[in-house]
């Protein structure tokens, strides 16, 4: 059974043909014929442990436009909820499902629905990674740095440097880590002393045998430099809003700001995986720039992810 709970899940010949898929499917929204919809007769559980906005209502639609039905699971309302093992939980929704999308805080619990499961799993977001939203933030630069050309939505990331400020020990980070040695990017992260990247995703690297991109500094000014894209993510992400005060004040200096945005290449775009909270990790100058491409990234979850589970669909 194939997944896609990490992104280095594909290979470098499935990204370039997810990335192709995406770019075609963008092209042609709602006017795939109906004999070609790869999710046709199917129904796919989308199973949500924590909030969403983006990834829930994208993966809704998403499973829709391709053919299939797409079915809601809030993870309170289920017997899980009062006890019911996770193994036993996959094992009865693979009887009724063709997919599961989860979303959840332990990055083990995925591979425990995959491992009990019988029906591809995608992963949602865990605390550890978030794969489908970096394949479409690389996605959504390759559009830009290839000019709108498909066929050179890969090369056209190789060599650029991104830089990441802020909750350098979050899952965006992870995902941007291994995106980065998979796309040949160079990842700088600036955060606090103490927020070093996890040990987990040096061994992700070594075991998926990917050469690291990324270095840790604590000076943001020296991670920015000549970078080609400034990313940020909200300093208290769910699950750890008990440490508030202390996070607003040691990521404080790692605010992307103008200054900031100015240290980078002049035409150097700004991301965010959202939501914001303006005046923490950005301020509104920066999101109100022409060099703020978020809402392009939040539409470009809808694509890459119809294309991951088209990729899926064929492949299991
Ligand atoms: N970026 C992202 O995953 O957004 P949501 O939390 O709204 O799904």
């Amino acid at each position: 059974m194939r997944h896609f709970i990490k992104e280095t899940d594909f290979t470098h010949a499935e990204i370039k043909h997810v990335f192709a898929s995406a770019a075609a499917m963008k092209a042609a929204r709602s006017a795939t014929p109906p004999s070609t919809l790869p999710l046709a007769r199917q129904s796919w559980g989308l199973l949500f442990f924590k909030k969403s906005t983006r990834t829930r209502v994208s993966f809704q639609v998403g499973v829709s436009e391709l053919g299939g039905h797409p079915v809601m699971l809030n993870a309170e309302e289920l017997q899980l909820a009062r006890g019911e093992t996770v193994g036993d939980t996959a094992r009865v929704l693979s009887r009724y499902l063709h997919g599961l999308v989860v979303r959840c805080y332990e990055h083990s619990l995925l591979e425990e629905i995959a491992q009990f499961g019988t029906v591809p799993v995608i992963n949602a977001l865990s605390d550890y990674l978030h794969p489908c939203q970096i394949y479409a933030d690389f996605f959504t630069l390759a559009e830009r740095w290839s000019n709108g050309d498909p066929t050179r939505f890969l090369e056209s990331l190789k060599g650029r440097k991104i830089a990441f400020l802020g909750d350098t020990a979050c899952n965006m980070a992870n995902s941007l880590i291994l995106g980065g040695a998979l796309f040949d990017v160079e990842v700088a992260l600036a955060g606090p002393p103490g927020y070093e990247p996890h040990k987990a995703i040096r061994a992700q690297l070594l075991r998926d045998r990917l050469t690291p991109t990324w270095n840790f500094t604590t000076d943001p000014f020296e991670a920015v430099r000549d970078a080609d894209m400034l990313y940020t993510d909200v300093w208290v992400s769910m699950g750890v809003e008990a440490e508030k005060s202390e996070r607003l004040r040691q990521m404080r200096p790692y605010q992307v700001n103008a200054p900031l945005m100015r240290t980078a290449k002049p035409d150097a775009y700004f991301m965010h995986c959202l939501p914001a909270h303006v005046g923490e990790e950005v301020t509104q100058e920066v999101l109100d720039s022409p060099s703020c491409i978020i809402f392009d990234q939040a539409e470009n979850r809808l694509h890459i992810q119809k294309a991951i589970l088209a990729q899926l669909s064929a492949r299991n």
